[in-house]
């Protein structure tokens, strides 16, 4: 379902060579996840999560997404890094690149309490003036000011527009199972409530509600999403070879680290893709940066990005090695036309279609980019469609599990980020 192909520049294999101690702390830490005795095991849940979601819990969301589906032409999904960055990431890339211009017959989705820009939450507000809404807020621990100050302001907009009774009619809470503020208005003004695993953290959290519900009001299908991440748990979680991906593409992270590739670029060829790297970021820059420790993660998604930072990649510094995301087939297809006169010259692009031609793409950017000295970790998958992104998710939940651990950080706290808020908040009370 999903392969590994490791291509190093010439440069880094000359160093590789010394760095095969790095195979064994690898599986160890797979043993590790495994075993759950590491540090932060209390917030392993997502280990075990395609394997537990009940068949109560598919229906209340899938019957939650469907009155919303049946009331809204707009969902509102407030949330923030780990409570919005997974449902975003599978619904760009499943949607329709274009579809808040298309009528569709399924809710556009639309994210809020993500920033704290005024701006955007005004401009927000003048669509919603305009269009049916319901609102998603999403917190597990109820307090992250970002959500909470946008819950209030949509809250008052909701109640305005509708009255007190069906504006809670059209909001739904995903949040822990008790604490917080959040929890405590819900209770008070009965929305539809949905529960945060204590044992999962949020980046961890796609495959729980806060993933789930955004996804099935989009008109996805999250059983084979679900699916999909079960699959590759199967695959993956207990096989301790050198033919599991997951062990393939954390080795060669690891050994890349060790030779002071800093930075990793995932990179993609599709803009739909673009959340699949805000989402990587996330996940793999809070799980691992710490201790002064850590691979620092970045995105780019060509051949756009080929005509900004391509330039960097292929002659600046050589900070990096680059995670490609091949995926196979297309989704649509546009035949390269015939012309009467070849004034364009392109008529030797006729035999390809539009998707080889980026693949084509792809591969000269790899040998430039080998020459460039720049390595390569390719992750091939066959399409992008439910079954292979919950399967992405796994892998990539599971990989960036095994790499801290291998990095000797614990994976699943973020002490760094509490660190920004206390100083926020000290200025705010001032
Ligand atoms: O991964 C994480 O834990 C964080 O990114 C959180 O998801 C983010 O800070 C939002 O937190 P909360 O869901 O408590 O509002």
């Amino acid at each position: 379902m999903i392969e590994v192909k490791v291509n190093y520049c010439q440069n880094d294999i000359k160093e590789q060579k010394e760095l095969n101690a790095i195979d064994s702390t690898v599986i160890e830490a797979l043993h590790t996840v495994n075993s759950r005795e590491g540090e932060g095991n209390d917030f392993l849940g997502w280990v075990d999560l395609p394997n537990e979601i009940s068949e109560e819990e598919f229906q209340h969301i899938e019957r939650a997404a469907k009155k919303i589906q049946s009331q809204s032409k707009v969902l509102v999904v407030a949330g923030i890094g780990g409570s919005y960055l997974g449902a975003r990431m599978v619904i760009e890339a499943l949607k329709h690149n274009f579809d808040s211009m298309l009528d569709s017959d399924k809710p556009i989705i639309l994210y809020a309490g993500q920033t704290m820009n005024e701006g955007y939450l005004a401009d927000l507000m003048d669509v919603l003036n305009k269009y049916d809404y319901s609102l998603c807020v999403i917190s597990k621990s109820g307090t992250t000011l970002e959500t909470a100050l946008t819950f209030r302001i949509l809250r008052k907009h909701l109640i305005e527009k509708y009255g007190e009774k069906e504006a809670n009619q059209r909001i739904v809470a995903i949040t822990d199972k008790e604490r917080g503020v959040l929890k405590t208005i819900s209770n008070k003004e009965g929305y539809d409530t949905f529960v945060i695993p204590d044992n999962v953290g949020g980046r961890y959290s796609v495959l729980t509600p806060v993933g789930l519900l955004p996804i099935a009001v989009a008109g996805f299908d999250i059983r084979k999403l679900v699916a999909g991440a079960k699959i590759m748990r199967e695959k993956t979680l207990q096989d301790f070879s050198e033919n599991n991906p997951i062990i393939q593409y954390v080795m060669a992270r690891s050994a890349l680290y060790c030779i002071n590739k800093d930075v990793e670029i995932m990179v993609n060829y599709q803009p739909n893709l673009v959340y699949l790297g805000e989402w990587f970021k996330q996940l793999f820059g809070e799980s691992e940066g710490k201790d002064g420790k850590g691979l620092f993660p970045a995105s780019v998604c060509n051949t756009t990005d080929l005509h900004s930072m391509g330039q960097f990649i292929q002659e600046g510094n050589k900070l990096m090695f680059e995670t490609v995301v091949h995926i196979n087939q297309s989704k649509r297809h546009i035949p390269i036309p015939a012309l009467k006169e070849n004034d364009d010259n392109l008529d030797y692009l006729q035999s390809l279609t539009f998707n080889e031609i980026n693949h084509r793409a792809e591969e000269g950017t790899r040998l430039a980019h080998l020459e460039g000295e720049v390595s390569q970790i390719e992750i091939i998958i066959d399409r992008l469609d439910e079954e292979h992104l919950g399967a992405l998710i796994y892998f990539f939940e599971l990989a960036c599990g095994v790499s801290a651990y291998a990095l000797g950080v614990n994976p699943f706290n973020q002490p760094g980020v509490e660190n920004y808020k206390k100083k926020m908040y000290a200025l705010l009370k001032q």
